[in-house]
């Protein structure tokens, strides 16, 4: 597997990839082309056997790194593909000099629970009603080594 930084001719495919996941927010090609623009955002792509398999979005807002989107392939789920991606991510945390990782997902979410659970974010807080005026958000955190309080 390479982890590479996102370019243009990669929206496509990771527009596509949000959209076999309809009941999770997408940011479609637009929203992933704006995140290129923005100095404090990193887009990584995932590829396998040469084609997109995955990506994350984070926020580098020193010192934390707010994890904004994942999203793997239907076809290489299971695969350590998003556990790839946050090992990436977290490297980017360690030389940007931010000791936190924060996220929120959707209480219904429980792939996603479930991943970061295993790699060792915890609950911190939970935002009820937060997804379409339904769902709540769960609030979740990893705190990096170096960066106990
Ligand atoms: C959540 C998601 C990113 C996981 O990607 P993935 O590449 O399949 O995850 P990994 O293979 O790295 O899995 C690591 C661990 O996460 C957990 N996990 C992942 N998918 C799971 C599932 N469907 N059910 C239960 N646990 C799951 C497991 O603990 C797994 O370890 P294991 O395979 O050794 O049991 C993927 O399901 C996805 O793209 N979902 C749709 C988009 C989404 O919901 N993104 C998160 C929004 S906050």
């Amino acid at each position: 597997m390479n982890i590479r930084r996102a370019f243009k001719g990669d929206l496509a495919a990771l527009a596509a990839m949000e959209a076999g996941y309809p009941e999770y927010p997408a940011w479609g090609e637009k929203g992933l082309e704006a995140e290129l623009g923005k100095p404090f955002s990193v887009t990584l792509v995932a590829e396998e056997g040469g084609a997109p398999a995955g990506f994350v979005n984070f926020w580098v807002l020193r010192p934390q790194i707010q994890l904004n989107s994942i999203v793997v392939a239907g076809r290489a789920l299971r695969g350590g593909v998003a556990t790839a991606l946050i090992g990436k991510l977290e490297e980017y945390a360690k030389k940007s000099a931010c000791r936190e990782v924060d996220l929120e997902v959707n209480e219904r979410n429980a792939p996603a629970l479930a991943l970061y659970a295993k790699l060792g974010f915890e609950v911190v807080g939970r935002r009820p009603k937060f997804y379409n005026n339904t769902d709540a958000a769960v609030l979740m955190r990893k705190t990096l080594p170096g960066g106990e309080r």
